[in-house]
């Protein structure tokens, strides 16, 4: 293996108001590094002003995600050696206004998800002295792979319906909807219905299953998209019967 790897950095400063351009480094391929070791290495030692979000570099705060080679990518969990002989290509997570080099503006994702009441939400509270909200392990397994999500964004980034669709809610925000709508606990069901039975929610999705393929957590988010789907034209149907309800 060779002892260098070039990466290729988008790099995007507005206040110089000039069009984004890739700078070029040459970076160490050490074994055990990811590509957010590289971009550090580049912060550390040669540009200090190559700017990109991360915290946790262990796949848990999702806010390292980037296109790697076109690819959404955690870049705390993308190794260089399997990027080798590069070079590599890293870019902002498509989809998202771009704010400076790497770092998106999330502020539609943050307001989409919002939106749709993602909290547990009770028509009774429970008193102290009544106890927790108890739950089977098969209640549990209804939703629990959809609370694995760490609000990453690289299933935005790989939605094509996001892309061209300003209002579309998106994967991960329809995904944690689901998640609260499957709970037994939770009451807020006629809460969100509205909104992510409309046009911007889930029928606005063309079950291109990419959202579901780069999730690094495993979360099926399309999945959950049909699930509520279907729930919504058993509910349509169901409002011609008699006494049809949801
Ligand atoms: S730095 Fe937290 S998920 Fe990558």
């Amino acid at each position: 293996m060779a002892d260098t790897i070039t990466i290729e950095v988008f790099r995007y400063r507005p206040e110089d108001g000039a069009e984004p351009v890739y700078d070029t480094f040459d970076v160490p391929l050490r074994q055990e590094w990811r590509v957010l070791d590289a971009l550090n290495h580049v912060k550390d030692e040669v540009d200090g002003s190559l700017t990109f979000r991360w915290s946790c570099r262990m796949g848990v705060c999702g806010s390292c995600g980037m296109m790697v080679n076109g690819v959404p990518k955690l870049t705390c969990s993308a190794f260089l050696r399997d990027f080798a002989p590069g070079p590599i290509r890293i870019d902002p997570l498509d989809g998202f206004p771009v704010e400076r080099d790497l770092v998106t503006v999330l502020d539609d994702f943050m307001g989409k998800l919002s939106a749709v009441t993602p909290w547990m939400v009770h028509k009774d509270e429970r008193s102290v002295e009544q106890g927790e909200y108890r739950q089977s392990p098969a209640e549990l397994a209804q939703f629990k792979q959809y609370s694995m999500c760490i609000n990453c964004t690289l299933c935005y980034a790989a939605c094509p319906v996001y892309t061209h669709e300003d209002d579309f809610l998106g994967p991960a925000v329809l995904a944690l909807a689901q998640r609260y709508n499957l709970d037994s606990r939770d009451d807020g069901n006629e809460q969100r219905y509205p909104l992510i039975w409309s046009d911007s929610g889930i029928w606005d999705c063309t079950f291109v299953g990419e959202c579901s393929v780069v999730c690094p957590k495993h979360v099926d988010p399309s999945a959950a998209i049909q699930q509520a789907k279907v729930q919504s034209a058993q509910s349509f149907f169901a409002s011609f019967l008699p006494f049809g309800k949801r």
